[in-house]
């Protein structure tokens, strides 16, 4: 787990408490099933990127709304638990974000978000933490809070000569002004369509959606054409695929593992990645640190829950 430098990130994203109800399989419409077990946990997509990218060792900044409910002061008790800086996280009166999720046997899992006061976070503060203390090496974004917050994040981000990431998650058309300031785009499978139908306005590009039920190798390029970035596709079980910056598409594949619960594995992934990236590895290095913290992640129920212990990621990644 050495790194050429210590990694400080800073986090602009959504909190919520995630509600989680696992049965051998969903219900259908109008349907009642019995689950097994229910479990009460942090989320959002933000904080979980947040939370794993400080058990890997970063300084973590949290720049995020909660509201004026319990939630919200449980939320904000976690962060400090944690270490994890929350001097720019703000309250809204009003509901923290919740998610009730349900997960089947598989693993998979469906989630509706709530975002409540996530969606009152302010730009002028976003902006104010980016500029606070010593340049971030990485400042991640997703799609829970306004764009127009990321966006300001990462026009001053670029200022300070941070890498931007960005996690179009969950799907939604992306805004142009937060396009241009993104250096990453790390979207999911569901993620990855949204953006390369909005690309050919509103209908799949001619370059093929999929090859043996995975993004082809033109779709991904043209969709980091057009997006003026760098592209890495997380694709579950299937690993992921990284546009390099000659056009090729690299693809990694991921261990095997039994999974129980995919819930918060897009963003152990994405949380890995800004902290290898941050503190100075080589892109394919933080995939593979990705993969391997992801991969991880989906042995186990929970969303933050379902991460492991600093220690235990100093052996999981020793040889990485
Ligand atoms: O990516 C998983 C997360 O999505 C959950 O924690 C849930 O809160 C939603 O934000």
């Amino acid at each position: 787990m050495n790194q050429p430098r210590p990694p400080r990130i800073v986090v602009v994203g959504s909190t919520m408490m995630d509600l989680v109800a696992y049965a051998d399989r969903v219900p259908g419409a109008g349907e009642t099933v019995v689950g097994s077990s229910f479990q009460v946990g942090f989320g959002g997509k933000g904080a979980n990127q947040a939370i794993m990218a400080r058990l890997l060792g970063a300084e973590v900044s949290m720049v995020c709304c909660v509201g004026t409910d319990g939630y919200g002061t449980e939320t904000l008790a976690n962060f400090a638990d944690r270490g994890i800086d929350t001097t720019w996280a703000r309250r809204a009166p009003g509901t923290s974000g919740v998610a009730p999720i349900w997960v089947e046997a598989s693993g998979q899992n469906r989630i509706i978000i709530l975002p409540g006061a996530n969606l009152a976070m302010d730009p002028e503060v976003a902006v104010a933490a980016v500029c606070d203390g010593p340049p971030p090496g990485v400042v991640a974004g997703q799609f829970e809070v306004p764009q127009s917050v990321t966006a300001a994040a990462f026009g001053a981000a670029r200022q300070r000569g941070a890498i931007t990431v960005l996690n179009p998650a969950p799907a939604a058309p992306l805004a142009p002004a937060l396009a241009a300031a993104a250096d990453w785009l790390i979207p999911n499978e569901v993620e990855l369509a949204a953006v390369a139908s909005q690309d050919a306005g509103g209908a799949m590009p001619s370059d093929g959606p999929l090859t043996d039920g995975l993004p082809g190798d033109e779709l991904l390029r043209s969709v980091a054409h057009r997006a003026g970035c760098r592209l890495l596709v997380t694709l579950g079980e299937a690993g992921s695929a990284l546009v390099t910056t000659s056009g090729d598409v690299l693809r990694i594949a991921a261990p095997v593992v039994d999974a129980v619960d995919t819930t918060g594995a897009g963003d152990a992934f994405v949380g890995g990645f800004i902290w290898a990236l941050a503190g100075g590895r080589s892109e394919t290095d933080a995939v593979h640190i990705a993969t391997t913290v992801a991969a991880d992640s989906v042995t186990r129920p929970g969303t933050q829950l379902s991460f492991a212990a600093p220690e235990d990621y100093e052996l999981l990644l020793a040889d990485l």
